[in-house]
């Protein structure tokens, strides 16, 4: 196949950037979009020209790092898919693809496609975790029930991989299916009752802090998420979060 691609390049954090074009050649279906990134890097290295900087780390779906904004959707065209995961066989001979960065204020652009995404970092930082009794009489996980539905809910939310594809895909740049998730997959079991209240505030106070929009339920977080992190996660948030309002101080 043979592409007309229009990426958006910008040399650092201060520059303005924009869209530059490239024709590709000999792509096959059968590459991966970031494969595809790769042979034009090539080329653009052999004529001594600056290779266009993306980040990928498993190309396997797994971490998160392979952010695109491709022809207007994060991820690309496919569904419940990273852009590591997008084969180019989704392509025609002869289209243009529009490759950009996640945007939004709180991801700001290191370099070509690469954003920085450490505010979700820093979210996870506030109350994104248990707290383990190492005292030498801690109780063994699997002696705790878990009935299993919550266990298959919980499950659900920790599939979430941190890629800010629902951050980039809403109209606010919110956060909320992200933070819902991480909330979530703690709320939902016995080992994070300890600290439910502190870190459904703290997570949220982080959220604000970091510059996210709000929420206003248009949903496209959850059309876009990868891994198919349900909105159901944002209502579970919401009940948290009022409960620990209500009963901070008890
Ligand atoms: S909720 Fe989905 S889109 Fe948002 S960071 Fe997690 S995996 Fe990515
Ligand atoms: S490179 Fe890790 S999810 Fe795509």
């Amino acid at each position: 196949m043979k592409l007309k691609l229009k990426i958006w390049r910008q040399k650092n954090a201060q520059d303005k950037g924009k869209m530059v074009d490239y024709d590709i050649e000999g792509v096959s279906g059968d590459m991966s979009f970031l494969e595809m990134l790769d042979v034009l890097n090539n080329q653009l290295i052999g004529k001594d020209e600056d290779p266009v900087a993306f980040d990928h780390d498993c190309r396997e779906g797994i971490c998160g790092s392979c952010s695109l904004f491709i022809n207007g959707e994060a991820h690309g065209p496919d569904r419940l898919i990273t852009t590591c995961q997008l084969h180019m066989r989704k392509f025609k001979d002869g289209d243009t693809v529009y490759i950009e960065p996640f945007r939004a204020g709180a991801f700001p652009v290191i370099k070509d496609l690469v954003v920085d995404r450490s505010a979700l970092d820093r979210i996870q930082q506030a109350g994104g975790y248990v707290s383990v009794n190492t005292s030498g009489n801690t109780q063994d996980a699997n002696a705790i029930p878990v009935p299993k539905s919550d266990a298959d809910k919980a499950f659900d939310a920790a599939t979430c991989i941190g890629c800010g594809a629902c951050v980039a895909s809403c109209k606010n740049a919110s956060a909320m299916l992200f933070v819902a998730a991480k909330v979530s997959q703690f709320a939902l079991l016995p080992q994070g009752k300890i600290e439910a209240k502190r870190r459904v505030l703290n997570m949220v106070e982080q959220m604000d802090k970091e510059g996210f929009g709000s929420c206003t339920n248009t949903g496209a977080c959850e059309a876009e998420c990868p891994k198919g992190i349900s909105l159901e996660n944002i209502a579970r948030m919401n009940r948290e979060y009022l409960s620990a309002s209500f009963t901070a101080n008890e």
